[in-house]
């Protein structure tokens, strides 16, 4: 087999047999198939689509393409949870260690930002020394320990996905269900958890635009774990304005701080309930959903989700003084304040322009072997439905370079629309997925 005949029939919007995806995924992944090749095929795939069965043979060759853990001799039952990546989303930092102080084990392997939406690895990294490259050995004995574990995906675990997503943030091939798809799914199954929420968002900052898309995605990887023998339910939640008020690592695994000590903004909280109260539902820890926001809430309260971030990032060899003195995280240079130009109702914030302006700050990647500027990002001070007065503060940007600065600004603002009139405010979950 030929790695050009394999692109050429997708390209030709050719059904790929099991044989032939798993040619391609593990050449890509042993390093036959170089870059450039595996970027055809990507674009093929994105402008021909797959059927399901493409899409189910692409995900297991990308789960086996590493070790698949087996976490039964580890813990009783793991659950897991994951983002389909958006703008602001920063619940895995909250919601993990939350779950796991309710004596609900969670195994999650996460991953970088992609395109304009942000990635939890890159955040975490913003505190110095945490690892995100635990071997199996290393995660399986955390997992027992502490009952927690935040890392990436590594040659050890779903490499093939490493690989592909580092290649499609760079080659505008992320929106693609298939390849989203597979990318989620290899990574849950590989990790393990015996069951997931996934959070599937929709809007102008999400890779699906549409409700249907979204609805369509959050089916297709229901019934992809369901087959696998996971429990998995989907929320689909917006993902038009960004989520809470930071974007940016730094700037995100602050407020996630400040929301783990009862403060941050109140979507994010609100957001981080419902995906937590979820996973204690399914690990058996509550009955209902009532039971479960309930317990959500007081171990939040209690202090008891901080401690254990805490702890997560003391077995990482994160420092831990720069989370108990959130000052001490990568800061930049110039802090600017925007005045609002006008006075009016918030009517939209555009959460792709912000995830864009990140990126002119050098929040993320353009090529692969960009590095990032942890520090840098964007704060808005409204959201959508808010009454705006002219000339207050309506966003602060973070950076380290004044011509940067000046290119964020204007998209960040350009993110921002007005109305005279009073404006609906924004859902934060539109419906509920599971099999
Ligand atoms: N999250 C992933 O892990 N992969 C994607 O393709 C999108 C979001």
């Amino acid at each position: 087999m030929h790695a050009t005949d394999v692109i050429a029939k997708k390209r030709d919007g050719g059904e790929l047999s099991r044989e032939e995806v798993e040619f391609f995924v593990q050449g890509y992944t042993q390093g036959d198939i170089p870059d450039y090749q595996a970027a055809a095929w990507l674009m093929a795939v994105y402008l021909q689509g797959m059927t399901d069965e493409e899409t189910k043979y692409l995900t297991l060759a990308m789960a086996h393409s590493g070790d698949m853990l087996d976490l039964k001799d580890t813990v009783p039952f793991a659950v897991d949870k994951h983002s389909t990546g958006g703008v602001g989303d920063k619940v895995s930092l909250v919601v993990s260690p939350l779950v796991a102080a309710c004596g609900m084990p969670v195994a999650k392997m996460t991953g970088r930002g992609l395109g304009f939406s942000g990635g939890t690895v890159d955040k975490l990294e913003s505190i110095p020394g945490y690892r995100t490259d635990l071997s199996e050995a290393e995660f399986k004995a955390q997992l027992r320990r502490i009952g927690l574990v935040l890392t990436g995906q590594t040659a050890e675990f779903a490499p093939a996905d490493g690989k592909l997503y580092a290649l499609r943030d760079v080659t505008a091939t992320v929106s693609s269900l298939p390849l989203i798809i597979s990318s989620v799914m290899s990574k849950k199954l590989a990790a393990g958890a015996d069951a997931m929420v996934l959070d599937v968002k929709t809007g102008k900052g999400a890779f699906m635009k549409t409700l249907e898309d979204a609805e369509t995605l959050a089916e297709a990887m229901v019934r992809l774990g369901s087959e696998a023998g996971r429990r998995v339910v989907a929320l689909i939640s917006d993902m038009n304005q960004p989520l809470g008020w930071a974007i940016g690592n730094a700037l995100e695994v602050r407020e996630a701080i400040n929301t783990l000590h009862e403060g941050g903004p109140a979507d994010f909280r609100e957001h981080c309930m419902v995906v937590a109260a979820e996973m204690l539902m399914m690990g058996g820890k509550a009955s209902d959903t009532n039971a479960a926001l309930t317990l959500a809430m007081e171990t939040l309260s209690s202090g008891a989700a901080w401690r254990k971030f805490r702890e997560l990032v003391e077995a990482q060899g994160g420092d831990v003084r720069c989370i108990e003195e959130p000052e001490r995280l990568p800061k930049a240079q110039l802090i600017e304040p925007a005045p609002a130009p006008r006075s009016g109702y918030l009517a939209a914030i555009d959460a792709a322009y912000i995830g864009m302006a990140v990126m002119e700050l050098g929040g993320g990647r353009k090529k692969k072997s960009d590095p990032i500027d942890r520090s840098v990002g964007v704060i808005v001070h409204y959201k959508v439905g808010d009454l705006v007065q002219k000339d207050t503060p309506l966003f602060t940007i973070h950076a380290n370079d004044e011509g940067r600065l000046a290119e964020a600004r204007e998209l960040v603002l350009a993110a921002h629309s007005f109305s005279d009139t009073p404006v609906q405010r924004l859902p934060l979950f539109y419906r509920r997925v599971a099999e």
